[in-house]
């Protein structure tokens, strides 16, 4: 197994402190969803996945289970790339598709955690012996030009995650993977879709907590990382559905007036003052038709399960 790494420790530590300054100084206060995933967040992001109101884990698998042979048949890929692969639940059921199918030879997974990156790639790699397992860390607004080249390439980004990217990023994460990709290769996108706003809130405000305390886990990093002196208890969790948007947007509001010390940063909150930590944007048929359409994608197939709440599609260059 091979791995290449375009992220270690110190670059990771530079990139936080990075995002931190500028999210602790802008009105309002704002920090990405990547610092979600320590191994803490990953565990709990695992258990928000088998969580009763957050459908869109189970909706995505159950498409890829009735379509992974037409996607193994329409792109004849040899190597499955695969955007923050995460612990590499789905992929399996692409694996044995592409593997039926004759064509798969390759597996490059794609994360930006290492430690959990290899476990899952080193388990694809005892599980499917004759497939070469190349995983890459990497974050994919940065590295996408860096990814292995060759062979007939299908590149999945599931799970709904370009939802968390904002609108000018996604226009941008689509066009630099559009370019890193040639003709004949696919790109399989998985994206929540819009609808009832109260099903939406209830997917990221489970009654059990435990995407509240996957929103307050960015605190923790914090305090890891760069020794910040923060009261993860000393925030809220709150989800809203901005409509004009359409998207799912996650807050920690501090429950009393505060200052949160980090780096040299003395970051003073009011009590009520909400830090926005994710974007979630859900999707319809026609703004993915033309967000791949402006990046020099062709929508191919589009597949939704019964219920219309979650979708997968299948674009090439
Ligand atoms: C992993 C980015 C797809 O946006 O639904 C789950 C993360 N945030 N609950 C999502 C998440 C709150 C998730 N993604």
């Amino acid at each position: 197994m091979r791995v290449d790494r375009h992220l270690t420790p110190s670059t990771l530590r530079a990139d936080l402190e990075g995002d931190v300054r500028a999210g602790l100084a802008t009105i309002p206060k704002a920090l990405p969803p990547k610092w979600f995933y320590d191994a803490r967040g990953s565990h709990l992001f695992a258990r928000i996945t088998e969580l009763a109101e957050y459908y869109p884990t189970r909706r995505e698998r159950a498409i890829l289970r009735a379509h992974a042979a037409d996607i193994a048949e329409l792109t004849g890929a040899d190597t499955l790339v695969e955007l923050g692969s995460g612990t590499s639940e789905k992929t399996r059921l692409l694996l044995d598709a592409l593997g039926e199918a004759g064509s798969l030879r390759r597996y490059v997974p794609f994360d930006v955690d290492e430690t959990v990156l290899t476990a899952a790639a080193r388990a694809v790699a005892a599980e499917y012996p004759t497939v070469a397992v190349h995983a890459v860390v990497g974050d994919f607004e940065r590295h996408l030009p860096l990814l292995p080249t060759g062979g007939r390439r299908l590149v999945a980004f599931l799970g709904g995650t370009i939802g968390n990217l904002l609108p000018a990023q996604r226009a941008h994460f689509l066009r630099t993977l559009a370019r890193s990709m040639a003709p004949g290769d696919g790109l399989l996108l998985g994206t929540d879709l819009v609808k009832d706003p109260a099903r939406l809130v209830a997917a990221y405000d489970d009654a059990a907590g435990v995407t509240a305390r996957f929103n307050r886990n960015v605190l923790h990093v914090l305090a890891r990382e760069l020794g910040a002196e923060v009261d993860p208890d000393a925030f809220a969790h709150v989800a809203v559905w901005d409509a004009e948007n359409e998207w799912i947007e996650m807050r920690l509001r501090s429950l009393r007036d505060q200052v949160v010390r980090v780096l040299d940063i003395e970051a003073s909150f009011a009590e009520g003052e909400e830090m926005r930590t994710e974007v979630s944007a859900k999707f319809r048929r026609e703004r993915v038709v033309r967000e791949l359409a402006s990046s020099g994608l062709r929508l191919h197939s589009w597949w939704t399960d019964p219920q219309g709440d979650y979708a997968l599609s299948l674009a090439r260059k």
